[in-house]
């Protein structure tokens, strides 16, 4: 089925599962630079072009200010799958956001897999303000992949929508919390020493 998608800001909370007569649709959040693709996605609903209702957009000032845990939170809260999509290499409106974000971006595709989600169900692409009709074709190619992987599982399972990572307990106490990040540098320690491993990827909280 094909609809105009209204191009609004919806809150991650509110993605719900979706059902159509002819079968399971995809929920695909899509994660948009303000100056190039959601001008875009508007050039294309003002030309009155239309694509699968799958997509709801969340618009950001650029794609350099998208945190790869905005992707984790989107499929926590029940997408099935993401796009992040913005200004064409040298037109991003902040010089080189977009060349921080594809390789941001790059490294987190490549981890997917390790926390438990499929890579199938992360997707990029460039589309600039007047290219309306690329984001409709690209709309349908996202759509079309995100539906052959299926529907993500919500717990468990080996495509768990939340990695188990995310939903661990967090240390009770500040002791606790000083005995576990002392254990964790001992191991990246010894596998860095030993060769195991070359690069080690560090959070802290809410970045
Ligand atoms: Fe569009 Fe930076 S302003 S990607």
């Amino acid at each position: 089925m094909k609809t105009k998608p209204s191009i609004g800001r919806p809150d991650m909370a509110e993605v719900i599962p979706m059902a159509t007569e002819s079968g399971w649709q995809p929920n695909i959040v899509a994660m948009v630079c303000r100056w190039c693709t959601y001008a875009g996605a508007d050039l294309a609903g003002t030309s009155r072009l239309t694509y699968p209702a799958t997509v709801r957009l969340v618009r950001f000032p650029c794609t350099g200010r998208m945190n790869p845990l905005f992707i984790l939170k989107a499929f926590e809260h029940g997408a099935d799958g993401v796009l992040v999509s913005g200004c064409h290499p040298g037109d991003c409106h902040y010089v080189q956001g977009n060349l921080y974000a594809r390789r941001r971006f790059a490294t987190f595709k490549a981890l997917m897999e390790f926390v438990g989600l499929d890579p199938r169900r992360l997707h990029f692409s460039w589309v600039s303000a007047s290219e309306g009709a690329k984001w409709v074709h690209v709309v349908e190619e996202v759509s079309t992949a995100v539906q052959a992987v299926g529907p993500a599982k919500r717990a468990g399972g080996n495509d768990a929508a939340l990695p188990a990572a995310a939903t661990s307990r967090a240390p009770a106490s500040a002791e606790e919390h000083e005995a576990l990040a002392r254990r964790v540098r001992k191991v990246t320690a010894d596998l860095l020493h030993d060769g195991e491993i070359s690069v080690v990827l560090g959070y802290k909280h809410g970045t």
